[in-house]
């Protein structure tokens, strides 16, 4: 077990990259798109992130449905994709995104161990609530927290601060977990007890915050919890 990790209450995992395999929509569409599918995909995720970090400079939230539609317009336009129907496919699947591969198994071994596990997502409600039910998870999950609460974007800490608020734990007892490099760091600069789950094997990014571990998928995260 990770000494940092000794004390950990709850386990609090960001959802899009983390719990749920955001290219999946676009992979199940694979047909209607054709070559540029996973250009599509990669363009469509990073420009999401940017209009979330853009609308926090603004002052300006709109739930990520709203967000992700919009970055998903430009990028159809950007590879000259306009097939009729292409966009209420690919925004229908982001309401039904898999769970990769390992989660089922490790959610149930940390619930099986008495260990809290909550959600914290940009994601509001409309899109969270759907994918949950349609991957089953529900049952292994006791809160699923939406930014939509604190009208702002990660990583703003009024966003980390919901967890305390919703779920009664104080950050130092919090495991954060996220794919999201950025994430993870706002996280850990908040005052969780932050993971990296680098499934990419990405360099690290130089933000303030620092992660106690890093690891590759979520199988690693009960070891490093100490449950057996
Ligand atoms: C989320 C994004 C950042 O679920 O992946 O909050």
């Amino acid at each position: 077990m990770t000494a940092a990790l000794s004390r950990i209450e709850i386990c609090v995992f960001d959802a899009y990259g983390t719990l749920f395999d955001f290219n999946s929509a676009v992979a199940r569409h694979r047909a209607a798109i054709g070559p540029r599918a996973d250009a599509l995909s990669e363009m469509w995720r990073s420009k999401q992130i940017q209009y979330t970090w853009l609308r926090n400079g603004m002052g300006a939230y709109a739930p990520f449905w709203q967000v992700t539609g919009e970055a998903l317009d430009h990028c159809l336009e950007a590879h000259g994709i306009g097939e009729a129907g292409v966009r209420d496919k690919l925004m229908g699947a982001y309401l039904a995104l898999d769970p990769f591969a390992e989660v089922p198994s490790m959610m149930s071994r940390l619930k099986a161990a008495g260990m809290r596990t909550a959600i914290l997502s940009n994601g509001n409600p409309e899109l969270l609530d759907p994918m949950v039910a349609a991957s089953g998870l529900g049952d292994r999950l006791d809160a699923v927290l939406s930014v939509d609460e604190a009208g702002v974007f990660k990583p703003d800490p009024r966003v980390y601060r919901l967890v305390e608020a919703r779920c009664g734990v104080t950050p130092d007892r919090v495991c954060f977990l996220s794919s999201n490099c950025w994430d993870a760091h706002g996280a850990a600069h908040f005052g969780f007890s932050t993971v990296w789950v680098n499934r990419a094997g990405a360099p690290d990014d130089r933000l303030p915050g620092k992660t106690v571990a890093e690891v590759r998928d979520l199988s690693q995260l009960p070891a490093l919890l100490g449950i057996a």
